[in-house]
C-alpha cells in the first residue's frame, strides 16, 4: 500500500497527465509514441514535452550514433565503464552487487543524457547455443528474479528507466523476428515470466522491452495475452512498454495493445507502424484515438517518475560516467564472478614468488571484448585483458612469455554496423541503412545470410587447422620451459553475438586438440576460459585446474590475477548447467538445431537442471557449482513451520580452510508425493555468506507459500499443494549437504 502522501501525489501526476493529453493534438500525440530518431521518441516542445532518448546497453551505456544511420557518431566524449555482462553478474549471486551494477549502469546512462537504457536482459537460457546468453543471467526463473529487482532498484535510484528485455521467451536468434516459440501457459508462469513480473512488481521497473519473438502464434509486441492480460492487468504494470527494435508488425494490433512506444532500425520514421499508417486508420475510424491516450498517458508517465517533466524537474539526478568509484564495484563484481570449476592438487593458486617464468597460452589472454556482441557492444575507456592483468599483477621480476596457441581468423571489418543489416539483408542501400521489405522477403534474406555466415565458418575452420600446425608446437614448446602455464582460451563476439546462435556447443578454432596435447606434456597447466554461454569440456577428466569467466567488464584482467595467485578467493557459482556435450541438452532432444519458423517447448518445464534432472544426465558441471580455495561444511538444520504457510530454515556454515571465503548457500524444494508433475527439485533460496577462517555463521531463510507453488492451468493461478516436502540444503543443485522435511498445511 502507498502512503497517504504517496498517493494524493500521484492522484495530482494523473490529473496533470489528463490534462496534458488533453492539450496535445494527434499530431503530437502520434509523434511521441514512435522512434524521431534511431534512439529517440519525438517531442513536444510547444508543452514542454521532451523526447525520451534511450540507450542499450546491459554491459555500459553505448555509443552515440547518428540520428538516422547505424553508423557510430565518432564522438571522443563517449567511452564509458564495461560493466560485467549478466552472465558474469549472475554467478556472483550476490544480491547487492546486482543492485551496485545497476546502481552503476544508470548513473552511466544518466550522466550521458538518457532517460532509458534497454537493459537489463533476463530471458531464460534454454538452449546453451543461443548467441545472446552472454547478456542473460541464468537458466533458473528464481535466480533471475532475485537479482534484477536489486538491478532494477538501483538503475533507477538515478532517475533513470531500466528497461527490463526481452519481454518474453526470446531465447534464440535463428529466426528471432518470426520465430513462433509455442509455449503451455503452466510453463510460461512457472519459468519464463517469473523474472518479468518480479522486476514489475517488486523492483517497479519503469519499462520494457517487447520481444522480437512471437509466442503461440502472435508477436510479443502485438501480444494482447502478454501485454494487455499478463502485463497490465494481472501484474498491475502502469510503466511503458517499448518494442524491440522493428519489432512491430502490424499497425491496428500494436495500436490496440499495449505497446506504448514503436522503435526501430528504419530511418523513415513517419512510416512506422505507429505514425502515419496508423493516423490513417484513426481518420478511418478504424482505431479508436482513446488508445493512442493510452500510450501517451504511459509516456508521459515515464517522463514524471524520471523528474523529465513535471514539479520535480529541478531535482533530477545528473548521474556520472567513468566515475573511479564504479570500477571499484565493477572490480569487486568480477572477482566474485569468476568461477572455479575444477582445483585438484591445489594446482591453484599460484605462488607469485616461487614462479621465475610464466608461460601464457591463448587467444583470449590479449583478447578484449566489449566492443563486440550486438547492441551490447560498447566503447569502453578501458579493458584490461588477462595477459594484462597478470603482468601488472607479477611486476617485472617474473618473465611472461605469451604465445598464441591457437589461429583466430581476422574479424571481417565492414564500415556498416551489423545492426543495420541483422534484421534486412537487402543489398545496395547507403551504408548504415536499413531498408523495409515485406516479412516473407526478410525472413528469407535472414535465413541466406545465416547460410552465408556458416560457409564461411567452414572455410575458416580450414584456414584455422593450416595455421594451427605452428602455433600449437610453438605453444607445446613453450609449456615445458616454464615454472607455470595458464591457457587463456573461450570465446569471442564473432563465435557468439547477438543475430545467430553457434552451430554447436564446441569451443572453436581447435582449442580442445591443444589443450589435450598441453595436457599431455604438462598435467599442471592451468586452463582458464573468457567467455559467455557453455561449452563442451571433453578433456576436463585430465585437468587439474579450470577457471571459467564471462565478459567479465573492464577489470577482467585485474580479476583474474588476483584469483590465479590467490589475493582474492573464487567465490563464483554456476547459473546455467554446463552440460558434458550438446547431444544432453533439452533442445538437442527435440531436434531443434538451427529452427526456423516455430519452436515447440515440448519439454515444458524442464529446461536447465530440472531437465538433466529429470533424464538422469550427468552433466560437467551442474548448476550452481563452483569452488573455492577454502572448504565449508554446512551443520544443524532446523526446520520450523510457520502456521504450516511458512518455513523458517536454520543451519550453520562454517568456513573449515586455511583462508577467508564466501560459500553460496543454495535451497532447492522437492516435492514428496506431489498430486501433480513437478520437477525433482527447484532452487527456492539461497545466500552468500562471507566467512574468515575457522569462522562459522548461523543462516536463517524463510520459504513461503508461495515458493511451494505451481501454475494450475486450469484455475489460472498459482497453487501450494498441502503436504510434505524434502528441503535440500546444498552448495550446488548437486552437492546437497542437509536434508529436512517441511510440512505445509
Ligand atoms: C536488440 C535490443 C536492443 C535494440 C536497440 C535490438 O536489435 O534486440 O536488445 O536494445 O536492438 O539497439
Amino acid at each position: 500500500m502507498l502512503k497517504k502522501s504517496d498517493q494524493s501525489n500521484e492522484k495530482k501526476r494523473e490529473k496533470e497527465i489528463e490534462k496534458l493529453v488533453k492539450k496535445l493534438t494527434l499530431d503530437e500525440k502520434i509523434a511521441m509514441i514512435h522512434g524521431a530518431s534511431l534512439f529517440r521518441s519525438g517531442a513536444v516542445e510547444r508543452l514542454g514535452i521532451p523526447a525520451i532518448e534511450t540507450s542499450d546497453g546491459p554491459m555500459g551505456v553505448r555509443a552515440e550514433f547518428m540520428d538516422d544511420r547505424w553508423i557510430p557518431a565518432g564522438n571522443q566524449d563517449d567511452m564509458v565503464s564495461y560493466l560485467p555482462s549478466n552472465s558474469a553478474l549472475a554467478s556472483t549471486w550476490n544480491t547487492e552487487l546486482a543492485h551496485d551494477m545497476g546502481y552503476v549502469l544508470g548513473a552511466e546512462a544518466r550522466g550521458r543524457g538518457k532517460d532509458v537504457i534497454l537493459a537489463p536482459g533476463i530471458n531464460i537460457k534454454r538452449d546453451p547455443r543461443c548467441g545472446r546468453n552472454f547478456e542473460y543471467m541464468t537458466e533458473d526463473p528464481q535466480l533471475a528474479a532475485a537479482l534484477v529487482v536489486p538491478f532494477v532498484k538501483g538503475v533507477q535510484e538515478n532517475d533513470v528507466a531500466a528497461c527490463v528485455k526481452h519481454f518474453a521467451a526470446n531465447m534464440q536468434e535463428t529466426d528471432r523476428m518470426m520465430v513462433d516459440e509455442q509455449i503451455d501457459e503452466r510453463t510460461l508462469y512457472e519459468l519464463y515470466l517469473p523474472a518479468f513480473k518480479a522486476a514489475v512488481q517488486e523492483a517497479g521497473t519503469y519499462s520494457i522491452m517487447g520481444a522480437y519473438n512471437k509466442i503461440n502464434g502472435f508477436h510479443c509486441c502485438e501480444n494482447k495475452k502478454l501485454l494487455d492480460e499478463i502485463l497490465r492487468k494481472e501484474w498491475g504494470f502502469d510503466g511503458a512498454v517499448i518494442s524491440d527494435w522493428g519489432g512491430v508488425h502490424k499497425t491496428k494490433e500494436a495500436a490496440e495493445c499495449s505497446m506504448d512506444l514503436e522503435m526501430s532500425v528504419y530511418p523513415d520514421f513517419d512510416e512506422y507502424r505507429l505514425a502515419n499508417p496508423l493516423k490513417e486508420l484513426i481518420q478511418k475510424g478504424e482505431v479508436s484515438v482513446e488508445m493512442v491516450d493510452a500510450k501517451v498517458k504511459n509516456l508521459l508517465r515515464l517522463m514524471y517518475r524520471l523528474k523529465m517533466i513535471g514539479p520535480k524537474k529541478d531535482d533530477r539526478k545528473a548521474g556520472a560516467y567513468n566515475a573511479p568509484k564504479h570500477r571499484e564495484m565493477i572490480l569487486k563484481t568480477a572477482q566474485e564472478s569468476m568461477i572455479l570449476l575444477k582445483n585438484e592438487k591445489h594446482a591453484l593458486p599460484l605462488h607469485a614468488k616461487k614462479i621465475r617464468k610464466l608461460v601464457v597460452i591463448g587467444a583470449n589472454a590479449a583478447k578484449v571484448h566489449s566492443n563486440g556482441g550486438g547492441s551490447a557492444e560498447i566503447k569502453a575507456l578501458y579493458e584490461v585483458c588477462p595477459l594484462a592483468g597478470l603482468k601488472m599483477y607479477l611486476g617485472g621480476n617474473t618473465e611472461v612469455k605469451y604465445v598464441k596457441g591457437y589461429y583466430v581468423p581476422e574479424e571481417i571489418q565492414t564500415e556498416e554496423n551489423w545492426q543495420a543489416t541483422s534484421l534486412d539483408e537487402a543489398e545496395g542501400l547507403a551504408v548504415g541503412q536499413a531498408v523495409r521489405t515485406d516479412e516473407a522477403g526478410n525472413q528469407e534474406r535472414h535465413r541466406k545470410g545465416e547460410e552465408e555466415r556458416l560457409a564461411r565458418m567452414e572455410k575458416e575452420k580450414a584456414e584455422v587447422h593450416q595455421k594451427n600446425e605452428k602455433l600449437f608446437a610453438q605453444a607445446i614448446e613453450a609449456a615445458k620451459d616454464a615454472d607455470a602455464v595458464i591457457f587463456v582460451g573461450g570465446m569471442n563476439h564473432v563465435i557468439e553475438c547477438e543475430g545467430y546462435d553457434r552451430s554447436d556447443m564446441k569451443l572453436p578454432y581447435e582449442q580442445d586438440l591443444l589443450i589435450e596435447q598441453l595436457l599431455k606434456v604438462r598435467k599442471d597447466v592451468i586452463l582458464t576460459f573468457v567467455g559467455g554461454s557453455t561449452v563442451e569440456m571433453p578433456w576436463r577428466d585430465q585437468a587439474q585446474a579450470i577457471l571459467w569467466s564471462y565478459y567479465a567488464g573492464m577489470e577482467t584482467g585485474n580479476a583474474f590475477a588476483k584469483i590465479i595467485f590467490g589475493e582474492v578467493n573464487p567465490s563464483g557459482k554456476l547459473a546455467e548447467t554446463f552440460p558434458a556435450k550438446y547431444e544432453d541438452c533439452v533442445t538437442a532432444k527435440n531436434g531443434q538445431f538451427g529452427v526456423w519458423g516455430k519452436v515447440s517447448l515440448e519439454e515444458g518445464l524442464y529446461c536447465g537442471y530440472r531437465y538433466y534432472d529429470r533424464q538422469h544426465i550427468a552433466p560437467a558441471f551442474c548448476f550452481g557449482h563452483g569452488l573455492s580455495y577454502t572448504d565449508f561444511e554446512y551443520s544443524g538444520l532446523t526446520l520450523k513451520s510457520e502456521k504450516g504457510k511458512s518455513v523458517k530454515l536454520t543451519f550453520s556454515v562454517k568456513n573449515v580452510g586455511k583462508c577467508a571465503g564466501a560459500e553460496t548457500v543454495q535451497v532447492y524444494i522437492a516435492p514428496i508425493a506431489a498430486k501433480t508433475d513437478r520437477p525433482d527439485k527447484e532452487l527456492k533460496a539461497f545466500a552468500k555468506v562471507e566467512l574468515g577462517a575457522g569462522r562459522s555463521k548461523k543462516v536463517s531463510l524463510t520459504l513461503k507459500q508461495e515458493d511451494f507453488a505451481y501454475f494450475d492451468e486450469s484455475l489460472h493461478k498459482f497453487i501450494a499443494d498441502a503436504g510434505d516436502y524434502e528441503i535440500l540444503v546444498g552448495a550446488s543443485s548437486e552437492d546437497i549437504r542437509l536434508r529436512g522435511i517441511a510440512t505445509l498445511s
